[in-house]
């Protein structure tokens, strides 16, 4: 298998500490390692894992090659992408550049995986299913209605480990993900999947011919510059955004799941981020220099200064060299808009 590591992300969510610039998936948000690196260290231990293929953005990439080199691993290729398009593109480039019966493992680079084991054993059943020509995803029973993912329901069709997908939903409404819910034939999809390369391209070529044959013109017409495949803008830009999620696999009927509880956790937001981190006994994870007195279920970050907090509960406070945000932990969600207001005034 090959790993296809996604990292154009830019993690709006964490905002004051993911920035356009260093965006989450190259910070060390849950242990000594970054993100990124802890999505390809966790695969050490499997077999047949050939080097992987990283997508990013062009302006993180000696961060990317820097973080890879500190942990001994020498990606097959460094894609870069001139702007964002979405994940879609992103994994074409990556399915064109290798074999078409070769089988790649899509991997968000910023997601936590407490199980190494459990993991490992759902990537090996994956693989077998991917051989077969299977689009595999891979299942998180949900635990509340999220908007903010994807669900998949399963069939009662069953493949070893796998079943056959009923339908395959990208972030539906709260009331739809209710219902999901309710049901208990849903899994969140975790946003990795497994398959050859070819089938991948083949169900791109059915649903979106505009954006394969964009694809592989950036590609064919790519500057190799050290490990770098660098993406024109020119084209790249004229290449349809979409995810991988939206264009492939709400629409294909060949995918499978395979249920993980791995202890997976995406930490797409603050309250995420608190939920994976050690606590201290009021329920505080507290970072850097910080006082907490009468404080309780809070994310307490500082960088720099004394960070001192009495009589509050629930609240998320990051202080950074630049900005200090202060938030309830029932909000974080919307700490995306202060970027967007951020963004709107440059
Ligand atoms: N190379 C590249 N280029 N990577 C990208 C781009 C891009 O334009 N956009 C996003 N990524 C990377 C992100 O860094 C992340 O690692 C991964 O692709 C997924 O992108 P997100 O933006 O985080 O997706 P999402 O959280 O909205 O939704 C996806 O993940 C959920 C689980 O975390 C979907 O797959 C959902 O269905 C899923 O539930
Ligand atoms: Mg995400």
């Amino acid at each position: 298998m090959i790993p296809v590591i996604l990292s154009g992300g830019s993690g709006t969510r964490l905002w004051p500490l993911s920035r356009g610039q260093y965006p989450k998936q190259f910070l060390p948000l849950v242990s000594e390692r970054t993100m990124i690196q802890e999505t390809v260290l966790r695969l050490n231990g499997l077999k047949h894992i050939k080097p992987p293929i990283a997508v990013c953005n062009e302006d993180h990439r000696f961060m990317l090659a820097e973080q890879m080199w500190e942990i001994g691993v020498k990606p097959a290729s460094i894609i870069l992408e001139p702007v964002g398009k979405n994940t879609a593109p992103a994994v074409a480039m990556a399915a064109l550049s290798v074999a078409s019966d070769d089988v790649l493992l899509i991997l968000p680079a910023d997601h936590v995986i407490a199980d190494c084991a459990a993991f490992h054993q759902a990537v090996i059943a994956a693989d077998t299913l991917a051989r077969q020509g299977q689009l595999v995803t891979f299942g998180i029973v949900p635990t509340q209605p999220e908007t903010g993912y994807g669900y998949i329901q399963r069939s009662q069709s069953q493949q070893g480990e796998a079943f056959k997908v009923a339908a395959f939903v990208e972030k539906p409404d709260a009331e739809t993900a209710q219902r999901y819910i309710e049901s208990g034939d849903f899994y969140w999809n975790s946003g990795m999947f497994a398959f050859k390369a070819g089938v991948y391209l083949d169900e791109l070529a059915k649903f979106n011919p505009e954006m394969l044959q964009v694809c592989r013109e950036a590609l064919q017409s790519a500057q190799q510059d050290l490990d770098f495949t660098r993406i024109g803008k020119d084209i790249f830009s004229t290449c349809p955004a979409d995810s991988i999620d939206y264009a492939v696999m709400e629409k294909t009927a060949n995918a499978v799941v395979i249920p993980l509880d791995a202890g997976w956790n995406d930490v797409g937001s603050w309250t995420a981020l608190w939920d994976v981190t050690p606590k201290d006994d009021s329920g505080n994870a507290v970072f850097g220099d910080v006082l907490a007195i009468d404080t309780e279920n809070s994310y307490l970050y500082s960088k720099d200064k004394l960070v001192a907090a009495i009589g509050v509960q629930d609240l998320v406070i990051v202080e950074t060299d630049d900005a200090l945000l202060v938030a309830t932990k029932d909000k974080v969600q919307e700490v995306k808009a202060i970027v967007d207001f951020l963004k709107s005034q440059k």
